[in-house]
């Protein structure tokens, strides 16, 4: 494979020249790919505004990076292996041609349902390999896809649809998930009762539930491609024409829609993939995500797919029917690379190794992790039982934002630190700043991580809104992209990931700010003020811990917890319900009036130590009265 490093002088090598000459280093990786016209202008950048574009004016379609440029040797290569939910239902085989075929008949099917280039398309789908033909579908006619987690509520799909104003769902009747089925369709009716600009629904047939079709708006799957061509010319588009919308939450409520653009994504995902993985051309390599997160996007679908790689999706959870499924997935398909978060693997560690010595693991050459710090306890167990000390295992840093993986080892090449991601990939400009933004050198030293160079798959833009990209990511400290992450490099010079800095909180892996939790328990009828914080979770890394200011006479304390915790399920998803709610008479405020919030964090943790001056609070009293409430005392 081309740009594979293959030890760690190459390694270095490429890592000097990406920063000594990044132009130079990224365009022969792009002189790999197919164009349709090659660029003017490599890179044009300005952290200030921001702009960021990569090479500019070039025409090219990236599914002919997949398709056209590699049928001719991967035609009949498996693109895509598909577990299905239920272990004795049939698995299905995708060739590189098959997938072509499927992606030019669902790409003429939007066609023929209006979608038209720079449209918006809403995928709510289930992990089929539809979904991933969805996509690439998208891509092939320059519509710009925004995949939502099919977990997500009426409330927050509506919320999606209307930002982007998409003109099309696609969806399923139902889901397979563990011993559950759940009823898709009916959330995207509830979401499209709310908004105004979808015209048409594409429905795929999953579960065979009965589901209501809007006549005129909804479409069966099979109804859409019947009759249409096996072929379809791709679309021209611009290195920088958008490739697809993905909303993240972040500080304040509403959640920001991240706008990766064409050829910067294509070639960092393709690049990332074949370095930190190390894929070899036989190689079956297997990522856990839901394509509904970046990590799906990235490194189930672009990133291999543009390696000629075969992938692996799989519909359901870790633990059905039983606590060993991953490792029975594993040696069914003799998986070679395996990339999963560390919630899954503290999730499975609880039933202890039995399940997995039952299972052939010898096929495993490479192990990951990805979404939040990896504890130390969980890495050994990891490294250990499931990479039975062999496997190198990346811990890789990245966000939605970057696109693609920025800091980790490559494997079996770069070192390999437990719980450290280590060191960035060529092209990647990490630096750690102090709270005033001044640069901290050399080792040991901790504390905000910054990339100070653009990188091709990085934000452009939150779309719709730009000036809240600005105001996100590069005014916190001026000529650098701030992750909103604490960050340590050790005597080792190598880089270890705290965690947020900010009032985001990492559930399972998953994003979810304050205020998104915060708006909607204030919904509650009875609830006047809320504050939400994150403690440490065994299983889920942080768990979510709410405060709330309740006016009812009626209605005891657990019942309003109770009703708090459904509704933040209704108005975001499960994802969000609170662990805990804790009605409060009070929250503790500064004299301005802004919540203390590393009160609440103290006591959420159940750590009452270093609690601080409290005394100079506008209400000291409430902080007892929360730790009496807690059971602290
Ligand atoms: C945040 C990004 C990147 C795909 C999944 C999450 C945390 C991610 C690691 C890691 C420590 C990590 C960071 C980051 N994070 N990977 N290997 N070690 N922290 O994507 O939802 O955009 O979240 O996840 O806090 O900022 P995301």
């Amino acid at each position: 494979m081309n740009y594979q490093i293959k030890n760690l002088l190459e390694y270095t090598n490429a890592y000097d020249k990406s920063v000594s000459n990044p132009e130079q280093f990224w365009e022969e990786i792009a002189n790999g790919f197919q164009w349709k016209k090659k660029w003017d202008k490599t890179l044009d950048w300005n952290f200030d505004t921001p702009k960021l574009e990569w090479f500019r004016n070039g025409k090219l379609n990236l599914t002919e990076n997949i398709f056209e440029k590699l049928l001719p040797t991967h035609r009949d290569k498996t693109a895509i292996i598909w577990e299905p939910n239920d272990p004795d239902a049939p698995s299905i085989h995708l060739s590189y041609g098959e997938l072509y075929i499927e992606t030019c008949k669902f790409a003429n099917a939007m066609k023929a349902q209006g979608v038209q280039k720079g449209d918006r398309v809403i995928i709510y789908m289930p992990m089929v390999p539809e979904a991933t033909v969805a996509m690439l579908a998208c891509a092939r006619i320059g519509a710009i896809h925004s995949v939502v987690f099919a977990g997500f509520s009426a409330a927050a799909l509506a919320d999606r649809i209307d930002d982007c104003q998409a003109k099309m769902v696609l969806t399923s009747d139902g889901n397979f998930r563990g011993n559950k089925q759940i009823q898709v369709k009916a959330v995207v009716d509830e979401a499209l009762s709310k908004t105004d600009s979808v015209e048409k629904v594409i429905v795929l047939k999953r579960t065979g539930e009965d589901v209501m079709m809007h006549s005129g708006r909804d479409i069966w799957w099979d109804e859409a491609i019947a009759g249409q061509s096996e072929v379809n010319q791709a679309e021209e588009m611009d290195s920088e024409d958008l490739l697809f919308i993905l909303y993240t939450s972040g500080s304040t409520g509403k959640p920001k829609g991240v706008v990766h653009t064409t050829a910067g994504y294509m070639l960092y995902t393709y690049y990332s993939f074949i370095n930190v993985f190390q894929y070899q051309e036989d190689d079956v390599y297997w990522c856990t995500a839901d394509i509904g997160w970046i990590t799906g996007h990235s490194y189930i679908v672009y990133g291999p797919l543009l390696a000629g790689a075969t992938t692996l999706m799989f519909e359901g959870v870790p633990t059905y029917p039983h606590p060993g499924r991953f490792w029975e997935i594993v040696e069914k398909y003799k998986v070679n690379q395996f990339y999963t978060a560390p919630t899954a693997i503290r999730a499975l560690q609880v039933h202890g190794t039995e399940p997995v010595e039952k299972f052939d693991l010898s096929s495993l050459s490479v192990i990951g992790s990805v979404g939040e710090p990896i504890n130390e306890e969980a890495w050994h167990w990891y490294h250990e039982h499931i990479g039975k000390g062999k496997c190198p295992l990346v811990d890789t840093w990245w966000q939605t934002e970057t696109g693609g993986i920025m800091i980790a080892p490559l494997a079996g090449i770069t070192p390999n630190k437990p719980a450290h991601a280590s060191l960035p990939l060529p092209g990647v400009q990490p630096v750690i700043v102090d709270a005033e933004g001044n640069e901290l050198i050399g080792n040991n030293v901790e504390g905000n991580l910054c990339i100070k160079f653009p990188w091709p798959s990085m934000i452009r833009t939150t779309y719709g809104d730009h000036q809240r990209c600005k105001d996100t990511y590069f005014s916190t400290y001026k000529g650098m992209y701030f992750t909103g992450d604490g960050v340590k490099r050790d005597h080792d010079g190598y880089l270890r990931i705290l965690g947020r800095v900010d009032d985001v909180i990492n559930v399972s892996g998953h994003r979810m700010g304050t205020a998104e939790v915060e708006n909607a328990i204030d919904e509650h009828p009875e609830v006047v003020e809320s504050a939400v914080v994150g403690y440490p979770h065994e299983i889920k890394g942080q768990g979510i811990y709410a405060f709330a200011i309740c006016d009812s006479s009626e209605k005891s304390n657990e019942q309003l917890a109770e009703e708090i915790k459904q509704l933040v399920r209704k108005i975001i998803g499960p994802i969000a319900k609170p662990e805990h709610v804790q009605v409060v008479s009070g929250l503790p405020k500064t004299r301005s009036g802004k919540i203390m919030r590393r009160i609440l964090r103290k006591v959420a943790s159940r750590d009452l130590s270093n609690m601080g001056d409290i005394s100079t609070l506008l209400n000291p009293e409430v902080v007892d009265e929360i730790i009496k409430g807690a059971g602290l005392y």
